[in-house]
């Protein structure tokens, strides 16, 4: 029970300001960029989990120096090839799938075999949507049931360019995929569904040989090899995944508002921003400005006296992939019924998340219809929970987890949440942050 949560009491009416972890994808991203860049480099606010610290440690396993001092982490970068690879190395993803998929694409230009193993989540998540672009370069994998983890990378010298068609929105994918391009002769030309383009805003401001053009639906990137990767000095601005959770407690609970600080406003994250203004939430980025490629903002939020429901358009899925749950919370308390589609990703998740998000909500006593990718959910503005609701079982979840802290905080009723180290992985201190919020 130690790792399980109670909870059976609202949050009242709260006007507070907080600060939110690190950004997970930046944070993951600028370990693997320094861990090749020529000298060291400095991060600020680098979100300290157990997801990052997996990239740290798969980093040291490949000979590259890192360490924590007071605030800030260093990173004692050796060139573009200053990897050292010992015999029989395996790298650990942990329970990290931007880890895993993006480190693969840096290793397939060695000749040495690495494997990479995760836990007992990663290892059911699906890998051959990255191997199977890298096979293209040159390399060669083994898969356990030829998708999954443990995965053995066996890769050569000699990488050829590639011509590939992310069709997914998978920002995973598309950065494995950089990433080998990086360490390929000639031009690699990607068409990439619109995803999350922390990469690419990192290789601009590394001024590394990258070319991306943006149609409606689609980027056009052209990478090139990569020589040369300057020391890079990060302040990481907050997660606008994390945020989120705070974000839709703010709208849930009743004369309520919330100043989120420094916040990466990235407009390929901000999905969840536009669905809530759809649905009434009055939202407001403040003090917006850019950094290092990258828009930041403080979030103003004000609880509405209403919520409306939507037809959630597919433009914004991947926009807002990481905050479905949360955002089924929000259709929960609609005025009409809600509907979302074409949410195949969801399932790819560290759990199956649309089959979660249908469970928490029926649990709450909402009624939900799904098929295999999408949900239409039935909201109740005057949804009060009064009965037991006990959520197990959903495999190391980190969202699983802080969306039923939020229902149950929203909407009462006595729940058990298990698997409360889940939030280790994205966000240690979001219990902490909850307890400010309280009187
Ligand atoms: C991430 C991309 C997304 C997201 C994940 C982080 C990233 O995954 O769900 O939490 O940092 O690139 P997909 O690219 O598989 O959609």
């Amino acid at each position: 029970m130690s790792n399980s949560l109670i909870i059976n009491k609202r949050i009242g009416t709260f006007n507070k300001s907080i600060v939110v972890a690190g950004d997970k994808s930046l944070s993951i991203r600028w370990v693997l960029f320094s861990s090749l860049a020529n000298g060291v480099s400095k991060a600020k606010n680098l979100l300290i989990s157990q997801d990052v610290l997996a990239a740290i440690k798969a980093i040291r396993k490949l000979g590259i120096r890192a360490e924590f001092k007071k605030k800030e982490c260093k990173i004692y970068g050796k060139g573009i090839d200053g990897y050292r690879y010992k015999k029989n190395i395996i790298i650990d993803a942990e329970n990290s799938g931007t880890l895993g998929r993006l480190i693969i694409g840096l290793l397939i230009n060695t000749t040495h075999k690495i494997k990479l193993i995760g836990d007992q989540s990663l290892s059911q998540r699906d890998f051959r949507r990255v191997s199977e672009p890298l096979t293209k370069f040159g390399a060669k994998f083994k898969l356990f049931k030829n998708k999954n983890l443990p995965l053995t990378i066996l890769g050569t010298s000699n990488l050829k360019p590639i011509k590939y068609v992310e069709k997914k929105g998978s920002a995973q994918c598309k950065s494995s995929v950089i990433f080998g391009a990086m360490r390929s002769k000639g031009v690699t030309f990607i068409k990439a569904k619109k995803s999350r383009n922390h990469t690419e805003l990192l290789c601009k401001y590394l001024n590394l040989p990258i070319k991306i053009k943006s149609k409606k639906n689609y980027d056009f990137i052209k990478v090139e090899k990569v020589k040369t990767i300057k020391p890079i000095n990060y302040n990481i601005p907050s997660d606008i995944s994390s945020s989120a959770f705070f974000i839709v407690l703010t709208a849930l609970t009743v004369n309520s508002e919330l100043l989120i600080k420094n916040v990466n406003i990235n407009p390929s994250r901000t999905g969840i921003i536009t669905i809530l203004r759809k649905m009434g939430i009055t939202i407001i980025f403040k003090n917006q400005r850019n950094y290092k490629g990258e828009k930041i903002a403080d979030i103003k939020i004000k609880s509405p006296k209403k919520i409306k429901s939507i037809n959630c358009p597919t433009n914004l899925n991947s926009g807002a992939i990481d905050e479905f749950l949360i955002i089924f919370l929000v259709a929960a308390k609609a005025n009409g019924i809600s509907y979302f589609k074409d949410l195949d990703e969801l399932n790819q998740k560290e759990s199956p998340r649309l089959k979660w998000g249908q469970f928490i909500l029926n649990q709450m006593g909402i009624k939900t219809l799904s098929t295999k990718n999408s949900i239409k959910i039935y909201g109740n503005p005057n949804l009060k929970i009064k009965k037991k609701i006990i959520i197990k079982n959903y495999l190391k979840d980190h969202r699983v987890f802080m969306t039923s802290v939020i229902a149950a905080m929203s909407f009462g009723g006595e729940w058990q949440i298990h698997d409360k180290d889940s939030i280790k992985t994205s966000f240690p201190n979001f219990i902490r942050i909850i307890q400010t919020l309280k009187k």
